[in-house]
């Protein structure tokens, strides 16, 4: 987080209290309602949520034992048996909601399809038995590599129903990101589409599959289902590569839920961390279900008539929990765009709305900035006026996008939840109840109920009022990851023991800085550890590094983030050069571009900059908070006495 956007969260004072008529309706209305329920799950909260999974779920059979903590390995519902796809859909089709929609989808460009939740039903089940035929059974892996159309919703419920994880990789990410994934998870079958629409633009998707997939790189994988989307010519490799409306044809639409253990894994979602590859976060099916359920319901404020709009990709944990899983398991309408806001349309979002009279939406702080670039007149010449909930996620929202989001967005009439989570909590922890909680604008507020979060030091000790620390989570929670995947030891050491347990207590390590304030806000400041947020993405330093290093002109790299006034946070890598190449900007070029090539655009470095040197200690760590003051175009102030050459730190700085 910049200097500027802290200095200001520090000053901020202002409060904004939910209306009466909006608190009137609201499943949780009022502040005292939620203390209740916080202080009712603090005090039992296995009793909390065991009401909770009974009220809000079908289960096929109950569990015996509501948490089994062994920390840090937690089961929530221990032998109970559900299906999150039998939540999702089939309960609602005795009801009225049979011919609701479940699925609005916006496609580019123009495209566009309502379908309900007896629809959605018979196709999800169709495609489960797809996959059956393919030789898919419980517990196999599946790759969904997609763009933003109903069909990846599809595979994802088509997965859980028959009991397979899903391992969704974002359709922004190269060949050899989706290769490494799909190693990792061992995935028998991807599914893909030809391609999709990004910005007026055809983006190939299965020219990537086919070469993640060269010279049997994925030996797991076994089939490749292709949706056909944007009908440009593909390769399809007999035996391996199948059309989806060819199988889908000759699918039967009876596919009973598969009863799954509460604790049987639903997915593995790939999340960048701090050193190494990227990790995969494991959630299991009760847990998740359960928490996606009620977070969805109470922070978003579902009502029957509510038309809901998340606008992140299925490919992230936001997608899954909050396109997905959480507005379907709840019986609401979601919203799909596989567009996004462009030159040739800058005011698409906002017609988006207006067209289906979206009353709850979801997006992203980089999002509002950019919206806020792009200028008022866009949402003006727009009825909005069907909003009634506004939220954000991803990242820090600074103070004034808060208030723009607000007043242009919001007519000052519409609450707004800055909700705090990540891919391993599943779910939010941190977030406004809307009709509950008075808000300040860049505060997520409170801990949802049954969360016990706190901000401590590295001892595990609570830090005083507005004294920046570490969050923690306290207590296990249904949804949180319960490993990495195929790497135990790595999901303790990252996130239990970063701050070392005492007298059997586990503390969650999130990676993140925050504070409380004296009214018991928490304010979230950024990470604290080498990961980036580039617009909302998660992005790993040494990711970019060992992409960089990969190039054979580069010898060393640093990566580190610079403030950008929209993006949050920008690449700025730091090179030296093997002997025989010269800096210039045809190299910094190539060097940005291999970056994509490796990961994907959203890694990008915005700037390279090629030095003789890198600032090291002696011990030969890079000082990367030098490089960030650096970047940031700051003084390099605090302690360098431990740089062992002085004179590469002038060099940089351009002085030597
Ligand atoms: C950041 C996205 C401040 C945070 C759901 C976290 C936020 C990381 C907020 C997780 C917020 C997310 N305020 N920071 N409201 N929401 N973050 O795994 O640094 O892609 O650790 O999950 O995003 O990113 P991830």
């Amino acid at each position: 987080m910049s200097q500027s956007t802290i200095e200001s969260i520090l000053q901020e004072e202002r409060l904004f209290s939910p209306s009466e008529s909006f608190s009137e309706t609201a499943h949780i209305k009022s502040l005292e309602d939620y203390q209740r329920l916080a202080e009712r799950a603090k005090a039992d909260p296995e009793k909390f949520w065991a009401e909770l999974a009974q009220q809000e779920l079908h289960w096929f059979q109950k569990w015996d034992t509501v948490l089994d903590w062994q920390p840090p390995f937690a089961k929530w519902f221990v032998n109970g048996k559900l299906n999150i796809s039998y939540n999702c859909l089939d309960r609602h089709l005795t009801t009225w909601r049979k011919n609701k929609a479940a699925i609005i989808w916006e496609g580019e460009p123009g495209d566009s399809r309502t379908i309900t939740y007896a629809q959605l039903h018979r196709e999800v089940c169709q495609f489960a038995n797809t996959l059956k035929q393919l030789g898919v059974k419980k517990g196999d892996r599946v790759g969904v590599y997609m763009p933003m159309i109903p069909e990846a919703a599809i595979a994802m419920l088509a997965c859980a129903r028959i009991g397979a994880p899903h391992s969704v990789v974002f359709g922004g990410f190269s060949a050899e990101a989706l290769r490494d994934r799909l190693i990792d998870a061992e995935a028998k079958v991807v599914i893909t589409a030809d391609g999709g629409w990004r910005k007026d633009a055809i983006v190939a998707l299965k020219p990537q599959v086919d070469k993640a997939l060269a010279d049997g790189a994925v030996p797991s994988v076994e089939n490749v289902v292709v949706v056909k989307r944007t009908a440009q010519d593909i390769h399809m490799q007999p035996g391996r590569d199948h059309w989806w409306h060819d199988l889908q044809q000759d699918a039967s639409p009876d596919c009973p839920a598969e009863p799954m253990d509460s604790e049987d894994t639903l997915f593995i979602l790939y999340t960048s961390g701090s050193t190494g590859k990227p990790k995969g976060v494991v959630h299991t099916t009760g847990g998740y279900n359960l928490y996606t359920h009620i977070t969805t319901k109470w922070i978003f404020d579902l009502q029957d008539t509510d038309v809901y709009w998340c606008t992140a990709d299925v490919g992230w944990i936001t997608g899954h929990s909050y396109i997905v899983y959480g507005p379907l398991s709840n019986g609401a309408t979601t919203l799909m765009y596989e567009g996004a806001p462009r030159k040739s349309n800058p005011g698409c979002f906002w017609d988006v709305v207006e067209k289906y009279g979206v009353t709850i939406f979801y997006t992203a702080p980089t999002a509002i900035r950019a919206f806020i670039k792009m200028g008022d007149h866009l949402p003006k010449a727009r009825d909005l006026s069907s909003l009634r909930l506004l939220g954000t996620v991803g990242e820090p929202i600074n103070p004034e996008a808060w208030m723009w989001y607000h007043k242009v967005i919001g007519g000052e009439r519409c609450p707004i939840v800055d909700t705090w989570w990540q891919t391993e909590t599943g779910g939010v922890m941190i977030t406004p109840l809307p009709g509950a909680t008075s808000t300040k604008p860049g505060s997520a507020t409170f801990p949802f109920p049954g969360i016990i979060a706190d901000v401590v030091n590295l001892d595990g000790n609570p830090v005083g009022e507005n004294e920046g620390g570490y969050l923690v989570v306290r207590h296990p929670w249904p949804s949180m990851l319960r490993t990495v995947y195929g790497n135990p030891e790595r999901f303790r050491r990252t996130y239990w023991e970063h701050i070392p347990p005492k007298d059997g207590k586990y503390l969650y390590f999130a990676g993140d800085g925050a504070r409380k304030d004296k009214d018991g806000y928490f304010w979230i400041m950024g990470r604290v550890d080498d990961v980036l947020n580039v617009s909302g993405h998660r992005l790993g330093t040494m990711e970019v590094e060992s992409a960089l290093v990969s190039h054979p002109a580069v010898a060393e790299a640093a990566v580190v983030g610079k403030p950008d006034d929209i993006k949050g946070e920008e690449v700025v890598a730091f090179i030296t050069l093997e002997g025989n190449y010269e800096p210039g900007d045809e190299l910094a070029k190539e060097l940005k571009q291999h970056v994509v090539k490796e990961i994907g655009a959203i890694a990008r470095p915005g700037e390279i900059r090629f030095s003789e040197a890198l600032p090291k200690t002696r011990s030969g760590k890079i000082m990367r908070r030098l490089l960030r003051s650096l970047a940031a175009g700051e003084e390099v102030s605090g302690d360098t006495s431990t740089l062992e050459d002085k004179s590469v730190l002038d060099k940089l700085r351009g002085e030597g």
